[in-house]
């Protein structure tokens, strides 16, 4: 190998079904396309986040709604991104995690061990106050691999 040269074999892509998530999935597709790298999508169901609703422990059938309504969330995404991913003759993967999605994604890039990891700016919450939002936050602090952060637009 090339001093200069480097080995991306695996990239992780999270994916919340924002926009901007989208965003960045384009740019990880399109890396995997340069490399050759494999690419997984990962959408994290946000169990603890459903908990914190209002009505959550009262209303019975809440939880299992509201959690169809992400996994099916989850599967759009990522059924999109593997389209993305189709057209460019990319290899790819997709899986669903369950928990806090900050933790998830980083235990992800972990084991089994990927090169890099993609994400948005902001996700599902999108304030636009915020600068970045607290899982892309999160992940930018504890990665031990190299993370690409995708802003919502390009500057023009
Ligand atoms: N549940 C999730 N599963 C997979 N990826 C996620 C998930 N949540 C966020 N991400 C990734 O992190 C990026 C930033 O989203 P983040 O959740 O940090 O911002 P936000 O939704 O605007 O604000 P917050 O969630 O802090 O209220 C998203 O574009 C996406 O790439
Ligand atoms: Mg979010």
């Amino acid at each position: 190998m090339n001093r200069s040269e480097i080995m991306l074999k695996k990239i992780l892509i999270a994916a919340d079904g924002s926009e901007t998530s989208m965003r960045a999935a384009k740019m990880a597709v399109g890396i995997g396309k340069t490399t050759g790298a494999l690419v997984t999508a990962v959408y994290v169901v946000d169990v603890q986040r459903l908990a914190q609703l209002p009505g959550y422990a009262s209303m019975p059938g809440l939880k299992d709604n509201l959690m169809e309504l992400m996994f099916k969330e989850g599967g759009e995404a990522l059924e999109e991104i593997e389209d993305m991913a189709r057209d460019a003759g990319v290899a790819y993967e997709r899986v669903i995690a369950e928990g806090d999605p900050g933790e998830e994604l980083l235990k992800l890039c972990r084991d089994p061990g990927f090169d890099l990891i993609v994400l948005g700016t902001i996700g599902k919450s999108g304030l636009a106050r915020f600068l970045i939002g607290s899982v892309a936050e999160k992940v930018v602090r504890h990665s031990h691999v190299p993370v690409l952060v995708v802003p919502v637009k390009d500057k023009e």
